[in-house]
């Protein structure tokens, strides 16, 4: 599985605090995934949009997971920038990771991460925190490789039987 990283930072960006978040979801991934893109950007709509475009288009990236920007704050806009370059809405995935996170912490509702699909690229919003990262990471781990298969256009079954 390929998957590139964008994390959507002010303050990262521009050096002043070291991401911690974005390393750690490729080191979380690292038996199921290669990363092969890994950015970080400031705040900026268009510059997310641009930097998701590339990891899809250019990389083909089976999954992009951004962190970073999803909550409330007037500079907070990853999920517009996300729905901004996706074609068809994954809510399942965002509504998971929010599910399972409420029952760690309220603040879970706080995030306003979508999921989409580019193409066929899974685009997933992560929350900014390492906290967060790893609790949303495995609420998504058990169904990826099902959906990367699936938006392959391999017909598999959901372990139905
Ligand atoms: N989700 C999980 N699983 N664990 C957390 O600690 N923190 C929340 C929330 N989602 C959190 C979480 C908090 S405090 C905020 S403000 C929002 O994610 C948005 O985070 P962001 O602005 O860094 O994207």
């Amino acid at each position: 599985m390929r998957i590139s990283v964008l994390t959507a930072s002010d303050r990262c960006s521009r050096g002043e605090t070291e991401d911690k978040s974005g390393p750690l979801i490729s080191e979380l991934l690292k038996d199921t995934a290669e990363t092969v893109r890994y950015r970080c950007v400031p705040d900026e709509r268009e510059q997310i949009a641009a930097a998701l475009i590339e990891m899809c288009d250019a990389l083909h990236s089976d999954v992009v997971f951004t962190t970073g920007g999803t909550g409330f704050s007037p500079r907070d806009v990853t999920p517009e920038a996300t729905k901004d370059v996706i074609d068809r809405e994954a809510p399942g995935v965002a509504e998971a990771i929010r599910a399972k996170s409420m029952e760690i912490t309220p603040m879970a509702m706080l995030s306003r991460a979508v999921s989409g699909i580019r193409g066929k690229t899974l685009i997933i919003n992560l929350p900014g925190s390492p906290k967060a990262v790893r609790e949303s990471i495995e609420v998504v781990l058990p169904v990826l490789d099902h959906a990367v298969e699936t938006l392959s256009g391999v017909t598999l079954s959901c372990g139905r039987g």
